[in-house]
């Protein structure tokens, strides 16, 4: 029997006794006594009884054990030509400053702190603050706009929220204040104060009485200690899309988190102490928080904090680059970013410039990993590319490839097996697990392991509705797919109105309603459609009200624009046709799955119980100017 199979069996047959054992990697402040409470089912805790501190597991305890000198943090910036490094030693005292600052502000533990940066090493020290002080974070991503951030404000209520003057993208500077001020006036909580981080390059105004600047707050101000906190309080909340317009405020709690994530470093992706791995995402994405921030600190790595593109800034040697320069043993992405690098370098001339030799393995995840594109980095790298399927929801891998258990055998197209901790079924619409090859709703036993989300943030009701109603006993991911003979996974597509464009999850549902909100717009479809380089990319049909005298081409920028403004340039909102109706099933629903083949231009039938077929033909005509 492969190692693998062992322990995920002995997890099987004695799941306490495992995360007993796994917790004991962890420093507690009070060892957790009690493994599972699950007398609230399907509300479960782990840990019950235990209390730490995230921030000292992550900082502190390897400024301790010796580690004060190697570097935490190497920034690498080529958008603003900036390279920084930052040992565990500066860490802990940037951070204790910066705790001392929010603390001085009156931030106490369970406080919300929002935090709206971009990928700047100050973004990585308000975080690890909030978590010193057993304030609960929400990171916002950078490329969403006033509303999206008005919406989260509204929904966490911050006391603080921690900004910047910049971002910085490879076309434009994005102004963060103009933003983050215009969020507040929509929003209708009130926010005690504003700290901005001033980038060199744009100092921007502050408005008495709201903002404070970063460099002022931290003057003067005692260093703060670790917080004790229970294990179940929650570290952050992170807000994801789901199937309506109101994102999802996705909770982690503190013991599970740090336990789970300690875990997969070694056994996931064989990193030990000391090594540095690097997962090109942004920390508004569960990727950079789990693996940009907590993971590599908690198992005393040094992680790489890239403000940058994988093309572009300056070309598509960037990532080859960082890697042969910070020595990097494991790279963590999206298949998009590199599938942007193959489609600038195809021969990878790039490639052959640097000495990739420290590079161990490559791991994707975000969306489905083509196999043109493993493939091509198969040749290309001669190392394991390990695709690994996770959410924001279970904030680790549910399905990997353990390097540092066992290498298994690689099926490109499937993510693997599933991780201990996670009990996978393929289940069919009544509830009853499908044959193996068969396609399915892919599901989790409950309980979720630690580290998952235990709910979402005051919204418990949601958090049933969502994720465990349909499946009585199962946590249901809203991804569809299938098993193989040998229990390896395919995840094929969602099962709700989830698209993925770029590695980023975006709601179309969300899309649709803002652009319901336009004067001239009477309905509305959203669909995710493939695309060469992102995987998906949003289109929109829209019908016009009656009398709306803009001519179409007038009206579909203003759409455009509108998703922009309101949701961000994250959505990358930029095809829309305008059609005198959608098509629709005799009960009013939109046939949004038959539009979809008809952009991808794959077979598709005319559904039985379509209401209205003359439509089909107006939708290809006018899809054919987008290029559809
Ligand atoms: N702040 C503000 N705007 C942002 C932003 C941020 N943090 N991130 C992206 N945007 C903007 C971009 O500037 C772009 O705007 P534009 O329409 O004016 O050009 C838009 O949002 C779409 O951005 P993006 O998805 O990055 O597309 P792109 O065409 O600029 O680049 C890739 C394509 C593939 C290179 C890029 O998407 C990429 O690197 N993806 C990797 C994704 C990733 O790491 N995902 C994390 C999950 S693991
Ligand atoms: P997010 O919560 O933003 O991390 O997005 C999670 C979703 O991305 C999953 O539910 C999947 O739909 C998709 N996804 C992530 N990783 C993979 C993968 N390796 N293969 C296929 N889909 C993936």
């Amino acid at each position: 029997m492969g190692n693998y199979k062992k322990i995920y069996d002995n997890w099987q047959k004695y799941p306490k006794t495992f995360w007993k054992e796994q917790s004991e990697n962890i420093d507690w402040e009070k060892n957790p006594g009690k493994i599972l409470d699950d007398d609230n089912k399907p509300f479960y805790k782990w840990y019950p009884d235990g209390s730490l501190n995230t921030c000292f597991n992550a900082v502190d305890r390897h400024v301790i054990s010796g580690r004060g000198e190697q570097n935490a943090i190497l920034y690498d910036s080529p958008v603003t030509n900036t390279k920084k490094k930052i040992t565990y030693s500066e860490l802990k005292y940037q951070v204790s400053i910066f705790a001392g600052a929010l603390k001085k502000l009156g931030v106490l533990k369970g406080d919300r702190v929002i935090i709206y940066m971009p990928m700047i090493p100050e973004a990585l020290v308000a975080m690890l603050a909030c978590s010193r002080l057993g304030a609960i974070h929400s990171v916002v991503f950078g490329g969403f706009a006033s509303n999206e951030l008005a919406v989260r404000i509204d929904d966490c209520k911050p006391k603080i929220i921690v900004s910047a003057s910049c971002g910085h993208e490879p076309n434009r500077i994005v102004e963060y204040k103009p933003l983050l001020d215009n969020a507040i006036k929509i929003a209708s909580h009130q926010v005690e104060r504003c700290i901005i981080y001033q980038r060199e390059g744009l100092n921007v105004e502050l408005i008495s009485g709201q903002d404070i600047d970063w460099n002022e707050v931290v003057k003067d101000v005692s260093l703060a200690d670790p917080v004790e906190v229970q294990a179940n309080d929650p570290l952050y909340i992170l807000y994801t899309s789901g199937t309506t317009g109101k994102p999802k405020g996705v909770v982690r709690d503190n013991g599970g988190h740090a336990v789970s994530l300690k875990w997969s470093m070694k056994n996931i992706y064989n990193v030990e102490p000391g090594d540095v791995y690097w997962a090109a995402s942004d920390i508004g994405w569960v990727v950079g928080h789990s693996y940009i921030v907590y993971a590599p600190l908690l198992h005393g790595c040094t992680t790489i904090l890239f403000e940058g593109k994988p093309v572009g800034t300056p070309d598509s040697g960037t990532f080859w680059r960082i890697i042969s320069e910070y020595k990097v043993k494991v790279l963590f992405t999206a298949p998009t970013a590199l599938r942007a690098v193959k489609r600038d370098d195809p021969n990878g001339k790039f490639i052959k410039k640097f000495d990739l030799t420290s590079l161990q393995s490559l791991f994707l995840a975000g969306e489905r990993a083509d196999p043109d594109t493993v493939l091509w980095l198969e040749r290309k790298l001669n190392i394991p590319i390990i695709d690994h399927w996770w959410q924001t929801e279970t904030g680790w891998p549910v399905a990997a490839n353990p390097l540092g258990i066992e290498s298994l055998p690689i099926k490109i197209g499937s993510p693997t097996l599933a991780m201990p901790g996670y009990d996978v079924r393929v289940l069919s619409e009544d509830g009853n697990e499908v044959p193996k090859g068969t396609l399915g709703a892919i599901s989790i036993k409950l309980p979720l392991p630690p580290g998952s989300l235990p709910s979402l943030w005051n919204a418990d009701e949601r958090f049933i509705e969502s994720y465990l109603s349909t499946f009585e006993g199962f946590y249901e991911t809203g991804d569809a797919g299938y098993q193989d003979e040998d229990g390896y996974l395919y995840i094929m597509s969602r099962t709700d109105d989830v698209i993925n464009v770029a590695g980023h999850r975006l709601s179309t549902g969300a899309m649709e309603e803002t652009l319901s909100n336009h004067v001239d717009v009477a309905e509305c479809a959203v669909v995710g459609v493939s695309d060469d380089l992102k995987g998906q990319v949003p289109l929109g049909l829209i019908c016009l009200n009656k009398g709306c005298n803009k001519t179409h081409e007038d009206v579909c920028k203003e759409v455009v624009d509108l998703v922009r403004n309101e949701i961000g340039p994250v959505a990358a909102f930029k095809s829309v046709a305008v059609v005198s109706a959608l098509p629709k099933t005799r009960s009013g629903k939109i046939l949004r799955a038959t539009i979809r083949k008809i952009a991808d231009k794959v077979e598709w039938e005319m559904p039985a119980t379509v209401d209205n077929p003359q439509v089909f033909k107006e939708i290809e005509e006018a899809l054919k100017p987008l290029g559809y």
